[in-house]
């Protein structure tokens, strides 16, 4: 980056061994649209983190800066198994940084991109884990905005009954809140707009029901392979959230419980006081047929089972046949 000094100078990736605050660059993990996640070593703990480096240019925006503090700390004060627990949050040489457990494993984008859609029980299992995490930070005031695959990290798990560990993380480090708070350049940080609520578009007042909307595209497209809404282009896009109805669940994934349909219409109500209350009223509800449902109408694990691919071997540790 022309002019600058700081860390990025010679770009992310002349970063490897270099020491950032307290840690020492290791490797790279991954990068999103406005940071570069490595892997590093805590020089004070001598222990693996995650260190997110953020761009620049997001440094200097003054709304980003003082949401970004207050946010890290709101989310480093929720104590959470299904949060990545962040352990400190600062800037040094005009970067914003914030180190967290290191989560050895994959993230769920890349899961559905090399999987494609998850067995039902599988879905169910990630979903509960992050309406978990999501209603806690409801509890603290603080709601994500940006939930989606990408920031939804797949670790193994415990046992056999809880083959998968589910963590969610960046809290407050959203973008499209960005294009609201008047930061002009924000067309070169939003992200992929498949999981924003009609209310954040529009600049409605957004609260906690926003992730019920986020989460529930994030199940639908666990579950068909696809998001509710896709559209040539962004506008197209925004539009659909906003207008269109989204296409039933069934259309996509036959086999499953007809009542699902109506499970995800309720979770993507176009406006926030017609969804569930909670996002675990929302997993709840995917989870139990209606008591007048007939009696085929339930979660149909075998069918379910069949029509998804087994695991590839690298996954094999995480996802054994558990459905
Ligand atoms: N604590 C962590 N431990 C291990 N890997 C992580 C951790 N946090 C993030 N990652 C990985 O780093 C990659 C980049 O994350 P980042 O948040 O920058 O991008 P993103 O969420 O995919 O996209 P966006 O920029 O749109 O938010 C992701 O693929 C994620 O899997
Ligand atoms: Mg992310």
């Amino acid at each position: 980056m022309p002019g600058d000094t700081g860390p990025f100078a010679g770009g992310p990736s002349e970063l490897i061994g270099r020491q950032i605050a307290s840690y020492r660059i290791e490797s790279e993990v991954g990068r999103g649209g406005m940071a570069v996640v490595y892997r590093a070593r805590d020089l004070r703990l001598d222990r693996t983190v995650a260190l997110k480096l953020l761009a620049p240019e997001l440094a200097r925006n003054d709304t980003f800066r003082q949401r970004f503090t207050h946010e890290s700390r709101v989310a480093a004060a929720i104590d959470h198994p299904h949060i990545v627990p962040v352990f400190e949050a600062g800037e040094t040489e005009g970067v914003l940084y914030i180190a967290m457990r290191y989560v050895s494993g994959s993230d769920l984008r890349r899961l559905l991109d090399r999987r494609g859609p998850l067995p039902l029980r599988t879905a169910l299992r990630i979903a509960a884990q992050v309406a978990s995490a999501l209603d806690a930070a409801h509890e603290h005031g603080l709601v994500h905005r940006d939930v989606k695959p990408g920031n939804i990290l797949v670790a193994r798990g415990t046992d056999s009954d809880h083959p998968e560990h589910v963590y969610l993380t960046d809290f407050g480090l959203t973008k499209k809140s960005l294009s609201l708070t008047g930061f002009t350049t924000v067309g070169q940080f939003v992200g992929t707009l498949d999981y924003v609520a009609p209310e954040q578009i529009s600049g409605r007042p957004v609260d906690s029901r926003c992730d019920v909307y986020g989460l529930a595209c994030v199940v639908y497209e666990s579950l068909a392979g696809r998001p509710p809404f896709r559209r040539d282009d962004d506008m197209a896009l925004l539009w659909a959230h906003q207008y269109d109805e989204p296409p039933p669940l069934s259309a996509s994934r036959p086999g499953l419980a007809p009542y699902l349909d109506a499970v995800f219409a309720k979770a993507l109500a176009k406006t926030p006081d017609d969804r569930y209350d909670s996002c675990l009223a929302f997993v709840a509800a995917l989870r139990t047929p209606p008591s007048d449902a007939p009696d085929n109408d339930h979660p149909p694990t075998e069918v379910d089972l069949r029509v998804a691919k087994p695991p590839p071997r690298w996954a094999a540790p995480v996802f054994r046949e558990q459905g």
